[in-house]
């Protein structure tokens, strides 16, 4: 197993008018080249920026303030914007949510999807990226015969099979993908995330899966961070984070979704909302929402700590003995 990505000590801002957003603060994981990090978190909690970050493609009132991001052992971090643009889509591509709706309308999806190709591979023939295309299209389930069709033609659906058959266009090494399936009615997502499962294990590819729906995530990778507030709270296999949660919020996250198994009762929603991040709160960032609150989480900020094998948490509680 080698490590594809090393992201460490993470923490972005963003600059707005009335004051500086601490959206990612101090965030670190790795990932190793074929094996699928799910992030889950409630909205605003970081996801995107931390997502956007690796193939830094923030917007521009976004400040790194400090960390690394190493990629195959390199600093992605110091390259310029032409070294960077070399990885995108090449290295690193993304699935994003609504990605379909970024189609061009007046060209077809072979032209689109081709671009990328010969961008990144000036010397490929012509002859060779065409049948990339082709063979593209199929692998995502589109018949290639629809290469000469403007997305107007396809289903949402199949315009995310598109962008999906974009991503992969380079051959790239890691995929980004940020609730890829959330604009989509329920059929076609189950449609869609079995097809990035099998693209994943097939092209052995490393992903990380950003979504809302913790069974989604539990379904689709290897291990999951969750995020709070701009912090990384937990992480861990699958396995050990659904079965023995350590940390307050990942249990009250877990809790607030439905079980089709387990015995019927009504769903706990977790009380507040997430704090404000141009002032976040001190200590634990969750601390105004845990029902485990003691002085100290106020206080002092929690730091990740070895809860189980391979698994961290952050939250001054663990290790008590409860009632
Ligand atoms: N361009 C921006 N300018 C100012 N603040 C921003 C900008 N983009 C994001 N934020 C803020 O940064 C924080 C993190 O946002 P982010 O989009 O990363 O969250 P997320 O976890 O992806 O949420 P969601 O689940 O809703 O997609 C939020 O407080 C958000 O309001
Ligand atoms: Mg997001």
């Amino acid at each position: 197993m080698s490590t594809l990505l090393d992201i460490q000590d993470l923490a972005i801002n963003f600059k707005t008018r009335s004051g500086d957003v601490h959206a990612v603060d101090g965030v670190s994981f790795q990932l190793e080249a074929g094996k699928v990090l799910g992030i889950a978190g409630e909205s605003g909690c970081g996801k995107t920026t931390t997502a956007l970050s690796i193939p830094r493609l923030l917007p521009s009132n976004a400040r790194l303030v400090r960390g690394h991001i190493l990629f195959d052992g390199v600093d992605l971090m110091q390259f310029s914007e032409g070294e960077i643009e070399k990885i995108r889509w090449k290295q690193i591509s993304m699935v994003f949510q609504g990605a379909m709706n970024a189609l061009n309308p007046v060209k077809t999806i072979g032209a689109q999807i081709i671009e990328p190709i010969v961008w990144h591979e000036p010397a490929i023939a012509r002859g060779d990226a065409n049948q990339r295309v082709l063979e593209l299209l199929e692998r995502v389930g589109i018949p290639a015969a629809r290469a000469r069709s403007y997305p107007h033609e396809f289903s949402g659906g199949m315009r995310q099979r598109v962008m999906i058959a974009m991503a992969l266009a380079c051959r790239p090494k890691l995929i980004i993908s940020d609730e890829p399936v959330t604009a989509l009615d329920v059929m076609i997502q189950a449609q869609i995330l079995n097809l990035l499962k099998d693209l994943q294990k097939q092209m052995n590819l490393a992903m990380i899966f950003i979504s809302h729906d913790l069974s989604v995530i539990a379904e689709s990778c290897d291990e999951i961070a969750i995020m709070y507030a701009g912090k990384l709270v937990e992480r861990g296999s699958i396995r050990k984070v659904f079965s023995q949660p350590a940390h307050p919020y990942t249990q009250a996250l877990i809790r607030s979704f439905p079980n089709i198994y387990g015995k019927q009762e009504l769903i706990h929603g977790i009380p507040g909302y997430p704090p404000n991040l141009i002032h976040p709160p001190t200590g634990c960032r969750f601390h105004e929402r845990c029902d485990r609150c003691i002085d100290i989480c106020a206080q002092s900020e929690p730091v990740l700590r070895e809860v189980g094998e391979g698994q961290i948490a952050a939250c001054h509680r663990i290790g008590e003995t409860l009632p």
